[in-house]
């Protein structure tokens, strides 16, 4: 089963597409998470990236696309995978959709978690990361067990760099503009389905489960 996160920044992509992950046994892919491990080990793709991302505008297609398309390529993405972040242009859906067609094959949902922007910022300030795990908590509605600490792998939290309250707003604007075509792209291929994200994030996920089966 392959698989599309769409959904504003903050809308729960990376929450929700963990759980389904977890469920069907089939990986994760984050450009976001792939990109912000590059800036932790000090990569040249992570210098160039951060400067992108701090800005929070999006990385160039020529960086991103083929970051995306070398990790579904690995072995343990041949019976399929969750994109969480990828695609984000229309261009990077077209040149997925051609990979894919080349291998007769195609995406089988792009899942549209929905939540409207005044939920957004708010959510983003009390979101928690740990950069080696890629795990995420909320400091009200999904704290760790231990403050700042990671319950799955035991390292350090800390708020990103790209969440501050004026970053987001242009993260957002960003994503009005050159994500969200993308809705109609993955409508008119028959794939499309949206769910309320506003919701406790397990609602979310039966909903999200009800769709995959
Ligand atoms: P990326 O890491 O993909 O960030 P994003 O799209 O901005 O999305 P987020 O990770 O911020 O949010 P999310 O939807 O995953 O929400 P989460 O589950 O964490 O990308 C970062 C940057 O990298 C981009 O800005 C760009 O520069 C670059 N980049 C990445 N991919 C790229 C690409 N393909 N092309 C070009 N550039 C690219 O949830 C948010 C918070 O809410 C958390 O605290 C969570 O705990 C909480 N929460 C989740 N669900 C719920 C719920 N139901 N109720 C209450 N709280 C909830
Ligand atoms: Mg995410």
């Amino acid at each position: 089963m392959k698989i599309i996160m769409l959904g504003a920044p903050g809308a729960g992509k990376g929450t929700q597409a963990k759980m389904i992950a977890e469920k069907y046994s089939i990986p994760h892919v984050s450009t976001g998470d792939i990109f912000r491990a590059n800036i932790k080990n000090g990569t040249e793709l992570g210098k160039q990236a951060k400067e992108y991302m701090d800005a929070g505008k999006l990385v160039p297609d020529e960086l991103t696309v083929k970051i995306l398309l070398d990790r579904v390529a690995q072995d343990d993405c041949a019976g399929g995978y969750v994109l969480d972040g990828f695609p984000r242009t229309i261009p990077q859906a077209q040149v997925l959709e051609d990979a894919l067609n080349k291998l007769g094959d195609k995406i089988d949902y792009a899942i549209n978690v929905d939540v409207p922007d005044e939920n957004i910022v708010r959510r983003m300030s009390g979101r928690r990361a740990c950069l080696k795990c890629g795990a995420t908590y909320h400091i009200e509605h999904i704290p760790p067990k231990q403050e700042g600490i990671c319950d799955t792998c035991g390292s350090e939290l800390v708020l990103r760099d790209d969440d501050k309250p004026e970053t987001v707003l242009n993260r957002l604007k960003v994503y009005h503009e050159q994500t969200q075509p993308l809705i109609d792209f993955y409508t008119e291929r028959n794939v499309l389905k949206t769910v309320d994200g506003t919701r406790d994030m397990k609602d979310v996920f039966n909903d999200i489960i009800a769709i995959l089966g």
